[in-house]
């Protein structure tokens, strides 16, 4: 670096952390010109924040509040106020299973991205992979999209497609997935950090693949 501002990710999470380790990786080994310097949990014991702090990386529970689905209004302030003085560019959901609303994304407009395990507009929602498997399509993939107030509905910024294979699991078919999850998502970051991703309404232009 030549003393340039990094681009700064905020990264939410309430799982595992396998996205959250591969963005973090390819920052670290300079192959996303950005970095992760904070990572918040709704859930004390996720795997995400354990993911944060074996990287050296600033990783917190805050609680979530009162609702099931959603951060309630005081959660919901402590988290966009968590972010602002970590001085985020981008908040990036990796496995967030709580809905942001209007407040939390009017604190960072256009810059609030999920990744979701599904082709979206097919199957919104909760796994995604089993939907995908019950319906019986043949390919299915991941979608990365600008969060906005609905579910899984913002504009989409990439998608990579999978093969569902004749034997699959919803196990075998969510592995494969995430797979491509961990190669689309540090890739759309690294895009986004370069100012190379262009948004107009839904049309979203500038991406050259993973
Ligand atoms: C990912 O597969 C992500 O697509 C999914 O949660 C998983 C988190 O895994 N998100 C959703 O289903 C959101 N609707 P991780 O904790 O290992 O990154």
């Amino acid at each position: 670096m030549n003393g340039e501002r990094q681009y700064r990710l905020g990264v939410l999470g309430s799982g595992k952390g396998s996205n959250l380790a591969a963005i973090a990786d390819a920052c670290a080994a300079g192959r996303v010109p950005a970095e992760v310097t904070l990572v918040l949990s709704d859930v004390p014991d996720a795997g995400i924040l354990a993911r944060g702090r074996e990287r050296g990386l600033r990783a917190e529970h805050l609680a979530p509040g009162k609702f099931r689905t959603k951060l309630d209004e005081e959660a919901e302030r402590r988290y966009v106020a968590a972010l602002r003085e970590a001085g985020v560019d981008l908040v990036v959901l990796a496995g967030f299973m709580r809905i942001l609303k209007g407040d939390f994304l009017g604190a960072f407009p256009q810059r609030v991205i999920n990744i979701h395990p599904s082709l979206l507009p097919s199957f919104p929602g909760l796994e995604a992979w089993r939907q995908a498997l019950e319906y019986g399509v043949k390919v299915t993939g991941c979608t990365v999209h600008l969060a906005d107030p609905g579910v899984d509905t913002g504009p989409i910024l990439a998608q990579q497609a999978v093969p569902v294979l004749d034997g699959d699991t919803a196990a075998t078919l969510h592995e494969r997935i995430q797979q491509a999850e961990r190669e689309l998502y540090p890739a759309v970051i690294g895009a986004l950090a370069r100012g190379e991703i262009q948004v107009q309404g839904r049309r979203v232009t500038g991406f050259r693949g993973s």
